[in-house]
């Protein structure tokens, strides 16, 4: 059944089951919830693009805490922000927040527009999030389409293909659409990513309690277990680098990578193509070099393998207080990559 051949009846029920099972099942109490403000849930819908609602929390928290309102993230350093966003990844996401926030200092009273074609002009701000913004902040009636979503509509309307294909995805938007109502679109939109959270988890959906069964149609064809169809994944292409642990007497040297790029402006370890690349660090030759064992990491298009040479000095170099060098110590609160910060604690 396509959006343009549902009935009222039809759409009526589908938010009314949606709804009741919300209030009484659904989540209320989720931090960017109590009190929502467009602000708030922009932050964290941003955060929770790439990542899971638990990891979310309590960077959130701490991000609201010491970033307020839209002034506040603003007038921060860039420093500043990619220190408390440090160990969730994909930063761009944190780089972007910043920009924009600036931006609408500067063009728009610092406000967050009730528009979705303004909104979807801040960086970082795609369809969906542009909706979370409308309906869970100003009370809007936008449609998202965010992964649990996604789920859920390919299910309960039998949607073959992968969600990644773009004929797929305004497939999946007609139906979001269609069924987000003018009112509560709010708690409509929570309900459908609940669902998807709680119920129709991608492993092992729990038909036996979900409000939507009778009307479901993998359910009815027994096939929620093919449905969504999965992606087609390649292989990730391997990266392997070397970084060089330079421990001196000042500490360890961290160098800033470019903006662009991987971790870009982020504080990290020197990296090298070779493993004999250190001695163009140094003032003398006179040192040996230990190669430690690798670590991996994954990021979304491809795993970088990460082998540490170090080097320990006896001595403590002036180096290099430069905007771009600098030496760790414990303690350091700096903005760094997870896997950087997990070998800098293992040296502890
Ligand atoms: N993922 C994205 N937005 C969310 C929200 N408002 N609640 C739970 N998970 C989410």
């Amino acid at each position: 059944m396509l959006p343009e051949q549902f009935s009222q009846r039809f759409v009526a029920d589908f938010r009314r089951r949606s709804l009741d099972w919300f209030a009484q099942e659904g989540r209320h109490d989720l931090p960017w919830q109590q009190p929502a403000s467009p602000y708030r849930v922009w932050v964290s819908e941003v955060m929770l693009q790439q990542t899971q609602v638990a990891t979310v929390i309590p960077y959130f928290a701490r991000f609201v805490d010491q970033f307020p309102d839209v002034p506040a993230l603003a007038a921060a350093s860039l420093d500043s922000v990619m220190a408390l966003w440090s160990g969730l990844g994909y930063y761009s996401r944190a780089r972007n927040l910043h920009k924009a926030a600036r931006s609408l200092v500067e063009n728009s009273d610092s406000r967050l527009p009730e528009d979705l074609r303004l909104l979807q002009k801040l960086p970082g701000v795609g369809r969906s999030t542009a909706g979370a913004i409308l309906s869970f902040g100003f009370g809007q009636p936008a449609p998202i389409l965010d992964g649990n979503i996604k789920r859920v509509l390919a299910r309960c309307f039998a949607i073959e293909g992968d969600a990644g294909q773009s004929s797929v995805q305004s497939l999946l938007w007609r139906y979001a659409e269609a069924l987000t109502p003018e009112q509560q679109a709010g708690p409509y939109n929570q309900s459908m990513m609940d669902i998807g959270a709680m119920i129709c988890t991608r492993g092992t959906p729990a038909c036996g309690i979900c409000p939507l069964q009778e009307i479901c149609m993998a359910f009815q064809q027994s096939r929620q277990h093919e449905l969504p169809t999965p992606r087609a994944r390649k292989a990730k292409p391997l990266k392997k680098i070397f970084v060089l642990l330079l421990q001196s007497k000042a500490g360890i040297l961290l160098e800033r990578r470019p903006e662009r790029g991987v971790w870009g402006g982020l504080w990290s370890l020197p990296e090298m193509s070779s493993s004999n690349d250190w001695p163009t660090w140094l003032p003398s030759k006179e040192a040996t070099s230990e190669t430690l064992a690798p670590l991996t990491h994954e990021f979304t298009h491809f795993k970088l393998q990460l082998t540490p040479v170090k080097i320990v000095l006896k001595s403590s170099p002036s180096l290099v207080s430069e905007a771009s060098r600098s030496w760790y110590r414990p303690g350091d609160t700096r903005g760094l990559p997870a896997p950087i910060r997990k070998l800098l604690d293992r040296l502890q």
